[in-house]
């Protein structure tokens, strides 16, 4: 026993010193990302691009993301937490620097709009709906001012495209379906798909600084 208790950590700090640099530790490039975007175009550069596997919606808007969520966002995918699986074959495809330089250019991209603030909380039911979800609470004033920046911006999403978000938090026993993210998992647990419905369209509806910005020409 006193040998393991001597020997565990040490290893420890072997392993932590062997693996790669950390998430963290690395910084993205804006520039850099420009240029590796040329993967992501296809499909996120093309105004209206509809996505038809495993269901048919538009393909969201990642202009304006924050880098934590994009990073966050990139990482699931390639972890399996979010089965998508174009999105998966794609993000495992990246490095971490891929995906640091990726993030930073797409936060760079956004409308940088100043919101108008908020005049009403909107129609009654999906007022209603927000309320009981907090949905203000996490993901900020207008869903569009994160209080993490692992946490996405809502506002101005595609409202199809949050609709399959949400149902996917509520998705456990699809092979091509699903997000296994805990705190959203919660969150949806307590709605019906009506309901979903009524909170993707109106987030949807809202004015957000998220944008598709289609590059000038395909090289
Ligand atoms: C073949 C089309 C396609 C290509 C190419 C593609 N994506 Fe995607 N992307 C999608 C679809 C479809 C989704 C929605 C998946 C889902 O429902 O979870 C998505 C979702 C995402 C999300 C999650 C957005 C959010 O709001 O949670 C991020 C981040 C993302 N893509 C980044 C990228 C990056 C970076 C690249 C290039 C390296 C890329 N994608 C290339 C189709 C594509
Ligand atoms: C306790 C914090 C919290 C609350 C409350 C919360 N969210 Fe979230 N939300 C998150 C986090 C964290 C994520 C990112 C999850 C992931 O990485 O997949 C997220 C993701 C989402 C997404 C996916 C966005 C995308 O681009 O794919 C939607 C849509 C969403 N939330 C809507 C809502 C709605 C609607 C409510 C209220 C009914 C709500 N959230 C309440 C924390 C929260």
């Amino acid at each position: 026993m006193k040998q393991l208790f001597f020997t565990l950590p040490s290893l420890l700090i072997a392993l932590a010193s062997a693996l790669p640099a950390q998430a963290q530790d690395i910084k993205g490039n804006a520039q850099a990302g420009s240029h590796k975007n040329a993967l992501c175009v296809g499909c996120h550069g093309i105004k209206g691009f509809h996505t038809a596997f495993p269901a048919t919606y538009q393909v969201p808007k990642l202009s304006g993301q924050g880098a934590g969520y994009m990073s966050a966002a990139l990482h699931a995918y390639k972890s399996g937490e979010r089965k998508h699986p174009s999105m998966r074959t794609l993000a495992s495809s990246l490095s971490e620097q891929d995906i640091a330089d990726l993030a930073a250019y797409y936060e760079s991209t956004g409308t940088g709009v100043a919101l108008p603030p908020r005049a009403d909380a909107g129609p009654t039911r999906a007022a209603e709906l927000v309320a009981k979800g907090a949905c203000a609470s996490c993901h900020g004033e207008n869903f569009s001012k994160p209080i993490n920046p692992a946490y996405p911006r809502i506002s101005g999403q595609h409202s199809d495209y949050l609709y399959e978000a949400l149902k996917a938090y509520k998705t456990k026993d699809k092979s091509f379906v699903g997000r296994a993210n805990p705190i959203m998992g919660g969150v949806v647990s307590q709605f019906s798909l009506a309901e979903l419905k009524v909170l993707a369209d109106y987030m949807g509806s809202l004015p957000g600084e998220l944008q598709t910005l289609q590059p000038v020409r395909f090289k």
